[in-house]
């Protein structure tokens, strides 16, 4: 049976699988309507568009001007995230039938207030993605097997075995809802200290550009998902942002509204790591990390060579959990 890690993130779901001995990837957006759409059903590149969990219906839109909120903690256990996940493996290509799973829980919900696994949070995650969805003219996918991983710690094993046990790391985790920070120490040999705020992550700018969208212009508002890909395109390539902002005060103001709101974020990130101490290395993941990452590592002062932050920060949860079960390395 075909086994896939999903880090299925508020905003994004992640997938990595192995096929014939090779790592391969996958990311989808949570981008959907609660409703059918009239979309014959399947998109051009023959994804199904409708789908249906427990009676409730959803169509994945990535233009609609309204889409579902999956952008709080109860999304974690909803119709919506498991809608999501199974959109992402039709997306992917995989071939539908009975498969196993690793899925990711945040730490605020993993662990309890002792620092150890929640059981009924893991067992509540684990009922939820095993609930039956149907795709619109399309086979299904059937998962019969479910493991739940704490986010954020998978993302550093590569590093983590690479330390002595009296060193640890800070893994600074920041998606598009959650902020996660775990303290682990070398070789993986425990956990000091975790903390997670739900309502740090790179949505506050994503929202802002709605927000100034909205505010700004009739004709041009932005859901999250071309927010987001707003948000990327200025940090990476301008031309999606200069095509679709043609109006260049428009474009002037959602700018300049970004460059706020991303030092709203590092201050507040900032703020969450200074509860920490005596760590010796740095890693920043997720969607966010190249936001914060130059402020991260001027506050912690840690030296370049224990300071990480990859090229593929979205994928580097995803990928570490691939590691952390079936024991191979990756490039990245
Ligand atoms: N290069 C980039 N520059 C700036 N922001 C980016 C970049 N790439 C992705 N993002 C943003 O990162 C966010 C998604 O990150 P990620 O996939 O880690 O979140 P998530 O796992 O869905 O959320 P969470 O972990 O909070 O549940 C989106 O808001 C997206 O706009
Ligand atoms: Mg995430």
């Amino acid at each position: 049976m075909q086994h896939i890690y999903i880090d299925d993130g508020s905003t994004n779901i992640k997938l990595a699988w192995l096929q014939e001995g090779k790592v391969e990837t996958f990311i989808s957006a949570n981008s959907f309507k609660r409703e059918f759409s009239f979309a014959f059903g399947i998109e051009g590149n023959n994804v199904p568009v409708n789908f249906e969990c427990e009676g409730a219906q959803f169509s994945y839109d990535e233009v609609a001007a309204q889409t579902e909120r999956t952008t709080e903690t109860r999304y974690q256990y909803s119709d919506i995230n498991v809608v999501a996940i199974h959109r992402a493996l039709h997306a992917a290509g995989l071939t539908p039938g009975e498969i196993s799973v690793t899925v990711t829980l945040p730490l605020s919900e993993y662990l309890d207030n002792q620092n150890q696994p929640n059981k009924a949070n893991i067992e509540k995650k684990k009922n939820s993605i095993k609930r039956a969805v149907t795709a619109q003219d399309k086979s299904n996918f059937v998962i019969t097997k479910v493991k739940v991983l704490p986010e954020s710690i998978p993302a550093g094993i590569d590093v983590l075995h690479s330390l002595n046990t009296d060193e640890s790391m800070l893994i600074v985790d920041l998606g598009g809802t959650t902020l996660d920070i775990s303290q682990v120490k070398g070789r993986m040999t425990g956990i000091s200290q975790v903390y997670c705020d739900p309502l740090i992550g790179v949505s506050m700018v994503t929202e802002a550009i709605s927000v100034v969208m909205g505010a700004e212009s009739t004709t041009q508002k932005a859901n999250s998902h071309v927010a987001e890909k707003l948000l990327i395109s200025y940090h990476t390539d301008k031309s999606y942002l200069e095509r679709i902002l043609f109006n260049e005060a428009l474009r002037s103001k959602v700018i300049a509204r970004i460059q706020e709101t991303e030092k709203a974020l590092c201050k507040r990130v900032l703020e969450a790591i200074n509860r920490f101490s005596m760590y010796t290395h740095v890693m920043c993941v997720g969607g966010g990390a190249h936001i914060v990452a130059n402020a991260v590592k001027e506050a912690t002062g840690v030296p370049n060579a224990n300071f990480h932050v990859s090229d593929n920060v979205q994928f580097d949860l995803v990928l570490g959990m691939l590691t952390l079960q079936e024991g191979v390395s990756h490039d990245r």
